[in-house]
């Protein structure tokens, strides 16, 4: 096992990477814990934290609303939770954000800590402590900064995830290798089919890895003013993909930001064609989508409602070299400049 501690303004937080789900209580207080879960991730893994009350929520992206946290709020009410108890999150980022949420919000705030269960959840929703949910379109408008004081990443639940779940997370360690480690995108280049296979040790590296480089920008801003705006990479046209459609997970909306990102890296002499050719093939070969059919004023359209938009400019990130990158304010006409960068991208 690999722990790391993230420093947050208000408290710390310790991701352990490799630890079991069965040494659970270890990490809690000996009662007053109440756990937040899904329906499926209970019907999985119930038995591990049957001994705790347990409020299950549903299960997708609709349920990130405020109507879901009053229910939980209420609930903990009924149970007579009050600010000396400790809520578990035990789910994707889904249940993580919206206990985080509710954790952080009930009685002015309750500690808690994650149980991560997707690939997705454990590089990077569960690390960074943003919580939140959605208001009608608007995606984690509502929300906190606030540290868990634990998350425990265990590879042995990737293994019941379906594979496009997995694919989604590995889109995320992409992005991270780009921005911020070349030595960790040519390590992914040798290991796709161990990756694919759930290799415990491959997948201990690639969590761990993206964990340091998420909370090491995330660190040096945790309020999300400069740095940290490069983990948006590839998401503004991922999001745009995402407001277009619901048929590509949220990785594979991002994989295909991240080629337009990357492609127009290359267009403005930033990147090589090699370096733009490595990056195509290597999201090819995990399988994630590397284009679109959304037509290009759709997604142009889309792109420019991003609500990181400020003023008449909008922050794109882009690559200077495999596992660097700049955040380059570019003015709102030529945003279209990224989507176009799409049509040029080796087939
Ligand atoms: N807070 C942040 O910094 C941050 C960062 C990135 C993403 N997010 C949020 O994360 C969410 C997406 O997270 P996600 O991809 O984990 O989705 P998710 O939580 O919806 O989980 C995906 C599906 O997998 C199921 N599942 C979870 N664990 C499982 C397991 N071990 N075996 C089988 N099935 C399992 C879930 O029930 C769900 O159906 C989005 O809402 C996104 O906004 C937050």
């Amino acid at each position: 096992m690999k722990s790391l501690t993230i420093k947050g303004n208000k408290s710390d937080s310790k991701l352990l990477v490799g630890e079991s789900i069965q040494n659970l209580r270890l990490y809690l207080p000996e009662n007053r814990v109440v756990v937040i879960t899904d329906s499926n991730v209970n019907r999985l893994y119930g038995r591990n934290f049957n001994q705790y009350p347990v409020i299950e929520i549903g299960t997708g992206e609709k349920i990130k609303t405020l109507g879901t946290v009053a229910a939980i709020y209420e609930e903990m009410l009924a149970m007579e939770v009050d600010r000396s108890w400790f809520v578990l999150g035990i789910g994707g980022g889904v249940v993580c954000d919206i206990a985080g949420f509710a954790a952080s919000t009930f009685m002015r705030g309750l500690k808690f800590g994650f149980v991560s269960t997707t690939l997705l959840s454990q590089v990077d929703a569960s690390v960074g402590g943003k919580n939140g949910v959605n208001l009608d379109s608007f995606k984690n408008i509502i929300g906190t900064f606030n540290q868990p004081q634990f998350v425990i990443c265990d590879p042995e639940l990737l293994k019941t995830l379906p594979q496009r779940e997995i694919l989604s997370g590995l889109g995320e360690v992409v992005k991270h290798a780009l921005i911020a480690d070349q030595e960790l995108f040519s390590y992914l280049e040798v290991k796709v089919p161990d990756a694919l296979d759930l290799k415990g040790e491959v997948l201990e590296y690639l969590v761990y890895t993206s964990a340091v480089i998420k909370s090491g920008t995330v660190n040096s801003d945790e309020t999300e003013k400069g740095e940290r705006r490069k983990l948006n990479f590839g998401h503004t046209v991922g999001h745009a993909i995402e407001k277009c459609t619901s048929i590509y997970t949220h990785g594979e909306a991002v994989a295909i930001g991240m080629v337009a990102a990357a492609a127009l890296s290359k267009q403005q002499g930033r990147i090589s064609d090699p370096e733009l050719v490595r990056i195509v093939n290597l999201l090819k070969n995990l399988g994630l989508p590397v284009t679109t059919d959304i037509s290009r004023d759709e997604l142009i359209r889309a792109m420019r409602h991003d609500k990181k938009r400020e003023a008449s400019y909008i922050d794109l990130v882009l690559l200077n070299a495999i596992g660097k990158c700049e955040v380059v304010r570019t003015p709102i006409e030529e945003s279209a400049d990224l989507v176009n960068a799409l049509l040029i991208i080796p087939q």
